[in-house]
């Protein structure tokens, strides 16, 4: 199985088990009301979990979820890793042996010996019986759920409605637990109070006797003792397998300063940074999506293995030298010397935020410029060329806003617009064509009202691509702001160049076409070249935006 097909396993297992965990903690906060109520509430939960199905899928999620927790284990190259991802390898680990005696001594005690494991004896328990079983239990109701929520949390952070919803999140990952120990604490108390009634423990707990209770601890002991076994197991496969690596198939790579890492020949030179405790660039965390890893190959360059093909795609479209190489991605087999290009201080100072390490998304990117505005601005004083400016960025960024995007660049007489960061692609693109038309009108609105000042009417020139692109907020200190950087907008920025190509108002790559659900067929198509690309872009061109809504007829853009 590849490793993507055993995290999609691992997070659909681990989905299961959290949406378990959610029903079982909402139905303890009853015990806020009542233990009437926590009773009246498992009947609902019992109805919704204990039949074959639910039953299959829960105990089948819960042993997967576990074998694959240690199989990763076994395959991380190194336990040196991010202080975050300790914390929720430990509190995985933690979790089987807790849960073990609460599965047993309920579920298992209800199918072997047809105990009611109902909330009055569960609660007997854990208050009464073997008091120092509550705060063991509540503390297996909190690892469980922290263990949960940050692995939802590293599984959803780069989606790019996470961040608007985050704060509802953390909401609801502080208020479920929160409730669950109020109800768990409020139940203890009336059941501690009921445990006083002659006769009520016997009707709490009718068929418990101390043969059951024995048989149910040797069973969690058992059950314990064989997941330490397979614990102990894993770490010396580990072991083992680390030893054979650096004996008998170990590599050494040299890094700037004369510094030799010593590991295992499969290691990534990422891998060998984190392992000896070097500071390295990895804004992507290793995926091979942004470029910040990249180190020269400063010796041993032909004994490398070739890049990938996704490892070529990043090197290519930052124009990487051919002794460049992503360091999450090279495996190298020979000695090797290697000089990271991006200090790991840098490649965070650079880009700041949740936001800090930006979002990736599909957007619609325009670029607009004034055409043969510094000519013209040359010939005026330059409070004149302020207030023309002024007027300028006005009229194109009401259009912007108005639209729906996000007009987050003026430089010079350019203009830069995001589109869709909140709606989409597809709407993205629909908003920025409806702002590349509103954009012209306040243009030609301004070259009227000004025309006894101009020596020719003001043109503008539009450039529109949708494509991915990394979003966030970039700069330093108080000097950031929201923008975005990829290849998407360095082909809008081309676009909006290919304008004077075709002394046109507007060109829009068919990407944009498409996802607007544009019908651009009264348009002419041609292949617009880029640096650093292989393939041309496909575009359509049009002369005059004004005739887009004509033209398109009720398709376009409106
Ligand atoms: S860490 Fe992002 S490409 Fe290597």
């Amino acid at each position: 199985m590849s490793s993507h097909a055993v995290r999609v396993v691992r997070v659909s297992a681990g989905l299961i088990l959290l949406t378990y965990l959610t029903t079982h903690f909402l139905n303890h906060a009853f015990g806020i009301v009542s233990l009437a109520a926590m009773e009246a509430g498992r009947v609902w939960f019992l109805l919704l979990w204990r039949n074959p199905v639910a039953t299959g899928a829960l105990y089948g999620a819960l042993i997967t979820h576990a074998l694959l927790g240690l199989w990763a284990l076994y395959r991380r190259r190194t336990l040196r890793m991010p202080g975050w991802e300790a914390a929720q390898l430990v509190l995985g680990l933690t979790i089987p042996p807790l849960l073990t005696a609460h599965i047993v001594g309920n579920r298992l005690a209800h199918e072997l010996y047809g105990i009611d494991d109902s909330y009055a004896r569960v609660l007997l328990v854990f208050w009464v019986a073997a008091p120092w079983r509550g705060p063991l239990h509540a503390a297996l109701v909190l690892i469980a759920w922290i263990h949960g929520c940050m692995g939802i949390h590293f599984w959803l952070r780069f989606r790019r409605w996470y961040p608007r919803a985050a704060v509802w999140l953390v909401g609801i990952a502080v208020a479920i637990p929160v409730l669950a120990l109020a109800g768990f604490v409020q139940g203890g108390i009336e059941v501690t109070t009921l445990a006083r009634t002659p006769g009520w423990v016997r009707i709490a707990t009718p068929r418990d006797t101390s043969a059951t209770r024995a048989a149910l601890a040797r069973i969690t002991e058992n059950v314990v003792t064989a997941y330490g076994a397979l614990l102990a197991l894993t770490l010396a496969a580990r072991g083992a397998r680390a030893a054979y690596l650096r004996r008998w198939r170990s590599v050494s790579l040299t890094y700037p300063h004369g510094r030799v890492v010593t590991v295992p020949i499969g290691f990534t030179v990422l891998e060998a940074s984190r392992y000896a405790g070097l500071a390295h660039a990895s804004v992507c965390g290793g995926r091979g999506r942004c470029s910040t890893c990249r180190v020269r190959i400063a010796r041993g360059l032909d004994t490398l293995p070739p890049a990938s093909e996704a490892e070529r795609r990043v090197l290519r479209r930052i124009g990487a030298p051919p002794d460049v190489r992503l360091a999450c991605q090279l495996r190298p087999a020979h000695s090797t010397e290697v000089v990271p290009l991006l200090a790991a201080r840098d490649a965070l100072a650079t880009v700041l935020g949740h936001e800090r390490q930006g979002v990736e998304q599909e957007i619609a990117v325009v670029f607009a410029d004034l055409r043969g505005f510094t000519r013209m601005a040359e010939k005026r004083l330059p409070y004149d060329v302020v207030y023309l400016l002024n007027r300028y960025f006005e009229a194109v960024g009401s259009a912007i806003e108005r639209a729906g995007g996000i007009a987050n660049q003026f430089t010079g007489d350019g203009v830069m617009a995001l589109f869709g960061v909140e709606s989409g692609p597809e709407a993205g693109c629909r908003q920025a064509l409806v702002a590349a038309r509103a954009m012209i009108a306040g243009v030609d609105s301004l070259s009227r009202e000004l025309s006894g000042d101009l020596p020719q009417p003001l043109r503008l020139g539009i450039g529109i691509h949708v494509g991915h692109a990394v979003v966030g907020r970039m700069g330093y200190g108080e000097s950031t702001y929201f923008t975005a950087v990829g290849d998407t907008v360095h082909v809008a920025a081309r676009l909006e160049q290919a304008t004077k190509d075709y002394d046109c108002e507007l060109v829009i790559s068919e990407d944009v076409v498409t996802r607007a659900g544009f019908d651009a067929d009264a348009f002419p198509r041609h292949e617009v070249t880029l640096r650093n690309r292989a393939a041309p872009v496909l575009v359509r061109v049009i002369d005059r935006v004004a005739t887009l809504t004509t033209a398109s007829g009720s398709g376009g853009a409106r």
